[in-house]
């Protein structure tokens, strides 16, 4: 059991849309013998068997709403990729993705640097010590300055970097990468078809100045002999540890730096890591199954209406046809046909182990965050939910359809969808979104998948806070005062919705034995 367990390395490769995220899976797909493509090759086709574009409506749109999870052997290594929503208005979707995987790795554009989706996707990567490996991608373009870059990203992402590779110029004139893990030079060849040869040189030879010319040589040789003076010697606990990322260079779409990237991927990222429940901590290895929902999708077959519930196994062997308890409901449950993931391809597994995804068929039965066990009373930690960015009324567009509409909303919101509020004062239902997009995904599903309409109203919040006090008398004080303001999320927590941040700040001041959260998890 341990050698299998020891064999998995579950990651989520995330980046501001744009960067390269889906060319840098393709490449590892390919590296993992998923797609028969011979080099590489220009993304557009090959997109279709690597990305989950289940729902309709991101098809239309072109971006990749849901999460789905690609799974290949590299070597004696099983990798489970999760992929995530590439638009920041599913980037709760996104948050906790990140909850079920061990490591990261965090693409950026060599151009742009940090942007902003990546800095925020980097604080739930810390909030949790998520081991973190960045790829500067695009080094084909005309890229910032490597040094500059690498201090870009110490001061953006908050943590300590170590570059394991480092590139030759850039743009038209890019040379290629000299990998200082393995002291060996990577010539970059303008043809999208091969991957590349390495090749072995001593840069403090000859060799290297008939590679790439005497000047680039010499600009080498200062730069790395400058690298080993300023940066820290890649050190492996404090990886595993979330405080330093080791940097690669290269270009995806032109599959260079790629291999090196998931060549030492294997070898350094973390097998499964325990896993923090409210009654203790589960380790991999234990021998009695224990996992969590960390995801529900609609539609991966289009023309049957059924959700899969995705299970990260936490602990032990999960076998088909076994009984397992659904902890919330108190209920045994047996699946006979889990399935995994490649892509829009699913099988029918046998049994998993921990670090593996499997896809549990749902009809309603499952929420995000929801436990499974052999019997034990046990629920996983780790599963906030973020205080949304937009708010809206939900309305009923057609009174015929008040039992589908009412239907319709619970099982969205079971699927982490958006998230809703009742406002106690006049009972009317708040949906909260990070994102306009998320009104548009509610409101198509609804009529497709339900057969009710649905109407938005709009409503000026600011943010939802999940409150709480150890001073009862203070809580009533505040709840009596702001009773207009006052909601309960799902589970039946007190939220007080703050028009304003202004209005926030003096509730803060006025009430100060209450404290305010903006995450539901405290
Ligand atoms: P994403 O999933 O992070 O959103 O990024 P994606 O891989 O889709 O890449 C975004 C665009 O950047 C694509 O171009 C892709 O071809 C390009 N790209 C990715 N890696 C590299 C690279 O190493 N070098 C260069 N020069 N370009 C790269 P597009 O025109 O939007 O799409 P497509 O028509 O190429 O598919």
């Amino acid at each position: 059991m341990n050698a299998e367990i020891e064999r998995r390395r579950t990651f989520a490769i995330i980046a501001h849309p744009d960067a390269g995220k889906t060319s840098l899976t393709e490449k590892l797909l390919l590296f993992g013998g998923q797609i028969q493509v011979a080099g590489a090759v220009k993304s557009n086709k090959i997109k279709k068997t690597a990305t989950s574009d289940w729902m309709d409506i991101e098809k239309q749109r072109g971006i990749s709403v849901t999460t789905s999870v690609m799974e290949f052997d590299y070597h004696d290594y099983k990798i489970n990729i999760l992929d995530t929503p590439g638009h920041q208005d599913f980037a709760e979707d996104t948050y906790r993705t990140l909850t079920a995987v061990d490591s990261v790795i965090i693409v950026v554009d060599g151009a742009k640097g940090v942007e902003t989706q990546t800095r925020k996707l980097m604080e739930v990567c810390r909030m949790r010590n998520t081991p973190v490996i960045i790829f500067v991608n695009k080094m084909d373009r005309e890229a910032k300055d490597p040094f500059d870059l690498l201090d870009e990203l110490e001061e953006e992402l908050s943590i300590h970097v170590c570059p394991l590779s480092w590139p030759i110029e850039s743009g038209p004139r890019f040379r290629g990468v000299y990998n200082i893990y393995e002291r060996k030079l990577n010539l970059f060849q303008p043809s999208k078809q091969v991957v590349t040869e390495k090749v072995e040189v001593d840069i403090h030879t000859e060799d290297l100045d008939n590679h790439i010319g005497a000047s680039l040589a010499e600009k080498l040789r200062s730069e790395i002999e400058l690298i080993d003076g300023v940066y820290p010697e890649f050190s492996l606990d404090n990886y595993k540890g979330g405080e330093l990322a080791p940097v690669f260079f290269g270009s995806a779409l032109n599959n260079f730096g790629v291999q090196e990237l998931l060549d030492c991927f294997v070898e350094i990222a973390p097998s499964p890591r325990p896993v923090n429940a409210v009654e203790r901590t589960v380790n991999p290895d234990e021998t009695k199954f224990t996992g969590f929902v960390f995801k529900i999708t609609a539609n991966i077959d289009p023309n049957h209406r059924s959700c899969v519930a995705f299970c990260k196994v936490c602990s032990g062997k999960f076998t088909r046809n076994t009984p397992y308890l659904h902890v919330r409901h108190n209920k045994t449950m047996r699946f006979s046909s889990p399935t995994q993931f490649m892509a829009q391809r699913k099988t029918t597994v046998e049994e998993a182990w921990a670090g593996d995804i499997i896809g549990l068929p749902d009809n309603g039965t499952f929420k995000i965050g929801d436990t499974l066990t052999e019997g034990e009373n046990l629920h996983f930690k780790g599963l906030p939910s973020f205080s949304p960015e937009m708010f809206k009324y939900i309305e009923n567009a057609d009174p015929m359809k008040t039992k589908q509409l009412s239907k319709g909303i619970d099982q969205l919101m079971d699927e982490g969808v958006a998230q809703l509020f009742v406002n106690q004062f006049n009972g009317r239902k708040i949906i909260g979104t990070v994102g306009q997009l998320q009104f548009e995904v509610i409101q198509y599903r609804l009529e497709n998948e339900y057969n009710a309409k649905c109407r938005w109203e709009p409503i000026s919040l600011y943010k939802a806070c999940w409150i709480e006090s150890d001073d009862a008398e203070e809580l009533e004080a505040f709840k009596k005062r702001k009773y207009q303001y006052m909601a309960k999320d799902r589970d039946g927590r007190d939220v007080f919705l703050a028009d304003s941040g202004y209005v926030l700040q003096m509730a803060q001041m006025d009430f100060k034995n209450i404290k305010f959260h903006f995450t539901s998890e405290f």
